[in-house]
């Protein structure tokens, strides 16, 4: 379905606004990705147990969600859990995550619908616990005729086998048509990702000061402008998320290309002079 967003501008809390008020609606992003760091970091600074950090990440992760309905943004896509999560973590960690994430979606889900916001899922999700998928295909069916913002969770998600899977489904898809390697082009690519339906991401954001993408949309962040902001998840609100975006919309993208006010290059050899012997 189309995504309408309607503007809810008057719902932004007073701070929130006023960083609302300097950005151009205009130049909002289209599509925002961010790779959510130090729920960890955030509880040990309280001496408070790790999971108690995910927890408060998990509230900042509605707040945020929250702002970008209200300011139109469409498409906002969070590293929730990666595969790396999955395989590294200790089990104890892992349930939880698994656990929150399903009183998440169980307890926000009326939230979403009153935001006019629809859940959606990339990631080997098929092979989360099925108390786990039912919720999220309970969450995503249940919103899935909102029009505001799309929020993306990655869940059990790694960029590289991201392009494994695309890799091997195109593979079969061209014995499948007989086509030759040589025809096979970026779109073809982009259309076997799991993010085949949206948009590349405009603005990267990563909390908790780490300059490190860590397998999180390799292939569609080619020209998404990276934010890197010192604050720890749990500490990261609506307000933030302005502020990211309002340092967004001090950058000039050129996506490889040349700013508009450079001057003409010069094409007559003839006159290029190099230093005279
Ligand atoms: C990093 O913190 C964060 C994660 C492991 C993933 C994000 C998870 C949440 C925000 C919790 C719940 C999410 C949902 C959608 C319900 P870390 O543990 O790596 O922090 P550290 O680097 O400080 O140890």
């Amino acid at each position: 379905m189309h995504s309408s967003a309607i503007l809810r501008i008057h719902e932004l809390p007073p701070e929130e606004r006023a960083v609302y008020a300097k950005l151009n609606p205009e130049r909002l992003p289209e599509h925002v990705a961010i790779i959510m760091d130090g729920n960890g970091r955030w509880a040990g600074r309280r001496l408070l147990k790790r999971f108690q950090g995910h927890q408060q990440g998990a509230k900042s992760v509605q707040l945020v969600t929250e702002t970008a309905s209200r300011i139109g943004l469409r498409w906002l896509t969070l590293y929730a859990f990666s595969l790396e999560n999955n395989l590294r973590r200790p089990r104890a960690e892992v349930n939880f995550l698994m656990r929150l994430l399903r009183s998440y979606l169980e307890s926000n889900v009326q939230r979403m619908m009153d935001n006019n916001v629809r859940i959606r899922y990339i990631g080997r999700t098929h092979d989360l616990p099925p108390e786990v998928q039912e919720k999220m295909m309970w969450a995503e069916e249940t919103t899935a005729r909102n029009t505001g913002t799309t929020l993306t969770l990655a869940l059990n998600y790694g960029a590289r086998s991201e392009l494994v899977d695309a890799f091997r489904s195109l593979t079969a898809e061209m014995k499948h048509k007989h086509i030759s390697p040589e025809s096979i082009t970026e779109e073809d690519i982009h259309r076997h990702l799991y993010t085949a339906h949206i948009p590349d991401p405009d603005l990267l954001i990563r909390t908790s000061g780490e300059m490190r993408i860590s397998n999180f949309l390799l292939w569609q962040i080619a020209y998404a402008e990276i934010y890197v902001t010192d604050l720890l998840w749990p500490d990261f609100r609506g307000v933030h998320l302005l502020e990211a975006i309002a340092n967004y919309q001090r950058r000039e993208r050129r996506y490889g290309g040349l700013t508009e006010n450079v001057g003409e290059v010069e094409e007559n050899p003839e006159r290029i002079r190099i230093a005279a012997g």
